[in-house]
């Protein structure tokens, strides 16, 4: 299947700046891909060029099919995009403001008051539908800019740091619609951001920029496979190994190292494969195994490894 997304050394030069730097990635229909990075990465101009909104110093995009430079039209016709500051009427109501986009959007007139309906209900905003925008708090208008964004049911959706400025609890409100979008509805998303625990919940893909360059691009599992090599796994066996374990495990082909971690072995093996294998080797050495537990490392030390400079593409 053809990705929904496919960039080929994709740059954007501002003077001396180079915001976006020979970006080349693909990302597959109906996953979500968090785009990472610090300030000035170059997220934003991506997802510019992505929308055909800046057109790029060098390099090619395409976005469901459309080369973006050839036809830029068509894919702002099909793809929703919350950008960074989102401009709603202040003076409309929400109700009001989405017919107002809706009509803009080229929504047939027959759908679209249903389809205002339906956006007021998911995004929860249906009891201060015929509120002024004005009275609004930011998650509130946060939810309803990403409403507006849906309002020609795009299959893609582009979300510029959705939660950014925004306290917990509306961060999670808006971290919760982004799943039902993605794992509900099927939809593509193209999530900027740099809060990481949101990245976490969230992204099937991540990609790393810095300095307008992708530092990395892959799984979850698959980055922390390259940064941290083989599988970890704690094994609790309340107490330390007996020398005789220990020597078995010093020279176990399948175990890289091995050492006391919060009182529990900490092994890191060859592969997941290794697990089974080593659990029946150390039963076989009398050793009374309390619990396995396999070591996931978080989206954030992934991050920070990647940051540091490792487990780049090679
Ligand atoms: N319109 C512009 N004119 C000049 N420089 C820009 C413009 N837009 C972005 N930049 C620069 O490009 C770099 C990347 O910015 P941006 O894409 O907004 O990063 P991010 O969204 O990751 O914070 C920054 O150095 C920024 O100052
Ligand atoms: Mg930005």
């Amino acid at each position: 299947m053809q990705p929904i997304i496919v960039t080929e050394n994709l740059s954007r030069h501002f003077g001396e700046t180079v915001a976006v730097d020979g970006l080349t990635l693909e990302v597959p229909e109906g996953q979500v891909f968090g785009f990472l990075g610090p300030n000035g990465a170059g997220k934003t101009t991506t997802v510019r060029l992505l929308n055909g909104i800046l057109a790029p110093t060098a390099g090619r995009a395409w976005v469901m099919g459309w080369d973006v430079a050839e036809r830029p039209n068509e894919v702002r016709r099909h793809a929703g995009v919350l950008t960074e500051a989102p401009g709603l009427y202040e003076a409309l109501t929400a109700r009001e403001n989405l017919l107002f986009f809706g009509d803009l959007y080229g929504v047939p007139e027959e759908e679209l008051a249903k389809r205002v309906e339906e956006l007021l209900e998911e995004f929860e905003l249906a009891p201060r539908g015929d509120d002024k925008v004005g009275t609004y708090s930011k998650g509130m208008r946060q939810r309803l800019a990403i409403a507006r964004a849906l309002l020609h049911r795009p299959p893609l959706l582009f979300l510029d740091e959705p939660t950014s400025g925004l306290d917990p609890a509306a961060a999670r409100m808006v971290t919760r619609m982004i799943e039902r979008l993605s794992r509900q509805e099927g939809r593509t998303v193209f999530l900027c951001t740099h809060n990481l625990t949101e990245a976490q919940r969230l992204c099937d893909l991540v990609g790393v920029i810095d300095h307008g360059v992708l530092r990395a691009i892959g799984t979850p599992q698959e980055l922390a496979g390259r940064l941290w090599q083989g599988v970890w796994v704690d094994i609790d066996l309340h107490g330390e190994p007996s020398l005789e374990i220990s020597r078995f495990l010093d020279a176990h082909p399948l175990v890289h190292s091995h050492g006391m971690e919060d009182g529990r072995l900490r092994l890191r093996l060859e592969s997941e494969e290794a697990i089974p294998t080593l659990v029946a080797d150390l039963a076989r050495f009398g050793a009374r195994i309390y619990a396995v537990i396999p070591i996931e490392h978080t989206l954030e030390e992934i991050y920070f490894r990647i940051q540091a400079g490792e487990g780049q593409r090679t």
